[in-house]
């Protein structure tokens, strides 16, 4: 061996170990990518878009069943048919936007409403649904001062009572609940029956309970003049809508506040009302004093409940939300009206389990004042008494 090949030897093996460690790598970095684009990812794929899964399902999906109140940052609604946000507030055509979930103050009797009132402003609630006819108001209106929560944060309703339909009378009725409840304007002012009564009696007034568009005048006037921002109307089934909105209306009625529950969720009336623009509030969203028992006794409703971690009372209220209305749940138990507060929304599968269960039965009313009202007819015309 010359001089020359002596020294050109030893470089030489390294070179050639270099080049079989590199052709080593880049034969097992060739096999990787071959079998992941052979195997792994149609594997993916495959079961991604057969079954619908993907890694991002089973995040959402185990996150959500460990952490039913903070899951699945996807998008509003996410691969996995859980819906994951419910809305806060729904816009009235005015463009305002109402609150979502109000604590209802009906059958809050005097003595108990202010501190459920004070309680429902701490909790973070920003709505109030009263009624000149539940004779708390004013009450309520010494809460809400106490509260110190500023007017402008606050979303007050009231409703104009039966006996002040004639349209000389609504004004003076307005600024009694003004009056009571410490402010110069209402959220929202609603004609609280679609039935009339003549001035200081119960005795109908057949004439503005056919027709209530000199009524609805006149509560246009009250938007016009800046004591009332949104007008609505309450307890009017669809026929009645329509015999009112067939005017020349100058604001259509926001709000329609009905009775919603689970023993009478009226789907037809939420659908069709959805189609027109107007907004539904359920009223004696649990069933009311009378039937909160037998709603939160529901074995759905405990399912749902216990698979979710939230409470009856909660799967039953942010079922209302998740249907697109606006909820009034009453309670004058402080740890209640907080716990009513807090809505979550309810995976796709169990909401449907719920909206199915609801609209299977017959419907049935909590509430209907006809024969209180010594009416001949049923205001509702939906059934027979
Ligand atoms: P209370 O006011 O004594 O707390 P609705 O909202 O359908 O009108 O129902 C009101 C009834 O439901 C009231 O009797 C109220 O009792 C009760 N209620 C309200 N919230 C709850 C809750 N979270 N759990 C149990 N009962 C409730």
């Amino acid at each position: 061996m010359g001089v020359a090949e002596k020294e050109i030897l030893p470089l030489n093996s390294v070179s050639v170990r270099a080049t079989a460690t590199e052709h080593h790598r880049r034969k097992a970095a060739f096999s990787f990518l071959k079998f992941f684009c052979t195997r792994l990812l149609p594997a993916y794929l495959f079961v991604y878009y057969a079954f619908g899964y993907s890694a991002k399902y089973i995040l959402c999906r185990v996150s959500y069943l460990h952490h039913p109140r903070r899951y699945c940052t996807c998008d509003n609604i996410c691969d996995t048919g859980v819906i994951t946000t419910l809305p806060t507030h729904y816009t009235l055509p005015s463009g305002d936007q109402i609150p979502a979930v109000a604590l209802g103050v009906w059958q809050a009797s005097k003595g108990e409403v202010g501190q459920a009132v004070e309680a429902a402003l701490k909790s973070g609630y920003k709505h109030i649904d009263g009624a000149w006819r539940y004779a708390n108001e004013a009450e309520v209106g010494q809460a809400i001062k106490n509260s110190g929560v500023p007017r402008e944060e606050l979303w007050l309703t009231s409703k104009l009572w039966n006996s002040f339909h004639a349209p000389e009378d609504v004004e003076s009725a307005l600024d009694d609940t003004l009056n009571n409840l410490g402010t110069d304007y209402l959220d929202l002012y609603i004609i609280h029956w679609p039935i009339a009564f003549k001035k200081d009696s119960t005795e109908l007034d057949e004439a503005l309970t056919a027709d209530p568009y000199p009524t609805w005048k006149k509560l246009e006037e009250m938007v016009d003049k800046g004591k009332v921002r949104n007008i609505g109307i309450s307890n009017f089934n669809i026929p009645r809508v329509k015999n009112l909105t067939a005017n020349p209306l100058k604001y259509q009625p926001a709000v329609n506040q009905v009775e919603l529950n689970y023993w009478n969720p009226q789907p037809e009336l939420l659908e069709w009302s959805k189609e027109h623009g107007i907004l539904l509030e359920a009223y004696s969203p649990l069933g009311s004093n009378t039937q909160v028992k037998d709603t939160l006794a529901i074995p759905e409703v405990r399912e749902i409940a216990r698979e979710l971690g939230i409470t009856p009372a909660q799967v039953i209220i942010s079922w209302h939300v998740q249907r697109g209305t606006v909820v009034l749940p009453k309670s004058v138990t402080p740890s209640r009206v907080e716990e009513n507060y807090h809505v979550y929304p309810l995976p796709d599968n169990l909401f449907r389990i719920l909206e199915k269960k609801a609209t299977a039965h017959p419907p049935q009313r909590v509430v209907n004042p006809s024969k209180a009202y010594n009416l001949s007819f049923d205001i509702f015309d939906d059934y027979p008494y």
